[in-house]
């Protein structure tokens, strides 16, 4: 694979990256996008199954359904991509500020995530807002109690209609805006305010380099573009790394 001769001279001279990841990076583990040909909203309708209120309306079905995404989630494996990510760690100041709810990049190694929409292991009382992670409380398909006040006891992860966790927003947006590349993999970059990583990126003069299997809303603004799969683009990107910095 050859890559144009501006985007090598950045990565030579880059100190501070940024990763902004979403489901296609995942898509290689086993673990469905949202959109596109198999997306999971072409078979669910989002507001039935990730919203507050469809929660309160029917919480069995909504764990239910969580707990299905929670099994597929916890046999899935880390693949090529987020490996090569981790693996930058070792050439360069890496965050990584992921819409993806499934713990891969922390099970290839990554240390510095920010997670914009929360984690399917982790889950907390909506009455006292205890925490549990899914280790502590009974994991069946009927929502689980909170054992200190009897509440509903849900996923925490970001629902339609609900705000980003703060920190992990404004952190990522922090990393974005000072990195000297940000690649954005695997995301369709079309929900927001995650969404907004990328043009944090651009607004601190970061170099935008888009790694998809096809054009996205942000193709326009990327100053380059890849097209392929993640686990095979990434992994050569890396190999150009170490070329250099050996
Ligand atoms: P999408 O499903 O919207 O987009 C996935 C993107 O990955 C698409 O642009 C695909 O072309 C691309 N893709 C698929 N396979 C790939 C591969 N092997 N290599 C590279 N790219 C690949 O997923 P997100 O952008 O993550 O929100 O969706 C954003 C948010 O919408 C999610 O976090 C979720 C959803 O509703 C919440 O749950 C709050
Ligand atoms: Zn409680």
């Amino acid at each position: 694979m050859e890559f144009k001769k501006e985007f090598l001279q950045k990565l030579q001279s880059a100190k501070k990256i940024v990763f902004f990841t979403g489901a296609g990076i995942s898509a290689e583990s086993g673990i469905s996008t949202f959109r596109g040909k198999d997306g999971i909203w072409n078979k669910m309708k989002p507001e039935e199954l990730a919203s507050f209120d469809a929660f309160m309306r029917n919480p069995d079905l909504v764990w239910e359904w969580y707990q299905h995404r929670r099994d597929i989630v916890n046999k899935a494996q880390p693949n090529a991509g987020h490996t090569a990510i981790a693996e930058f760690e070792k050439f360069f100041d890496v965050s990584v500020v992921t819409q993806n709810i499934d713990n891969l990049h922390r099970s290839a190694g990554s240390k510095k995530i920010f997670e914009l929409h929360g984690n399917i292991e982790r889950n907390f009382c909506i009455n006292c807002h205890t925490f549990y992670n899914s280790l502590e409380i009974e994991l069946s398909n009927t929502v689980p109690k909170c054992s200190k006040c009897g509440g509903l006891v849900r996923p925490d992860v970001v629902w339609f209609g609900e705000m980003l966790p703060q920190d992990e927003f404004s952190e990522g947006e922090k990393a974005a805006e000072w990195s000297d590349i940000c690649f954005v993999v695997g995301t369709s970059a079309v929900v927001y305010p995650a969404a907004y990583i990328p043009m944090s990126a651009k607004r601190g003069d970061s170099y935008l380099v888009e790694v998809n299997i096809e054009p996205t809303e942000l193709s326009s603004y990327a100053d380059y573009s890849l097209f392929g799969k993640a686990g095979e683009i990434l992994p050569k990107i890396l190999e150009e790394v170490k070329k250099f910095k050996s």
